[in-house]
């Protein structure tokens, strides 16, 4: 699957527009700390980019052991590698998937840091991503009470990459403010 294809299946399968930014977020994260470990960058991309493309089909305040399961399923039948199948059911603990590998680790810690940036962005003055600094991003981390869905648990998990708090912040805000303009901030 290219990248063209799989924006397309993200768009026909996802209506809210905060939510395939949020996954292009994702993807673009997993891209740099992909290039961090000499990974290879498409198929991490892919998975970033694809990891919620059941969000709108799954019920997941019903089913929350579905979420991932889904859309994994809907991409293995298309003949997606089970490198990517494997690390988009891994991004969700309740489906049971361990993790594994490096891209089924770093795609864990990776969903939530995005929120916690976009929301770090929106209390700017400028609400822009080019305005922020990773020392405000880790600043906010340990405010416990600011973006809470944000599960610094979760984040703070980039320890099972081999990765300093940070280090993560930083890769991930750079590679997000890379692409401001496709996320609107
Ligand atoms: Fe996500």
């Amino acid at each position: 699957m290219t990248r063209e294809e799989a924006l397309r299946l993200v768009r026909q399968n996802v209506k809210n527009e905060n939510s395939v930014k949020h996954m292009l977020a994702t993807e673009a994260i997993m891209r740099a700390v992909a290039r961090r470990f000499d990974e290879n960058e498409e198929k991490w991309g892919l998975a970033g980019l694809l990891h919620d493309l059941d969000m709108e089909i799954v019920d997941y305040k019903q089913n929350p052991e579905k979420q991932g399961v889904v859309g994994a399923e809907m991409l293995a039948k298309m003949g997606v590698d089970s490198v990517i199948t494997e690390a988009i059911k891994a991004h969700n603990e309740a489906t049971g998937k361990k993790r594994e590998t490096l891209i089924e680790k770093a795609i864990f810690c990776i969903d939530p840091l995005t929120g916690l940036i976009v929301a770090a962005t929106l209390v700017l003055p400028s609400k822009k991503l080019a305005d922020l600094n990773p020392q405000s991003v880790l600043n906010r981390f340990k405010e416990k009470s600011f973006a809470k869905g944000a599960s610094r648990q979760i984040i703070a998990s980039c320890s099972e990459i081999s990765l300093s708090l940070e280090e993560f912040v930083e890769i991930g805000l750079k590679a997000m403010q890379n692409i401001s303009s496709d996320l609107n901030l």
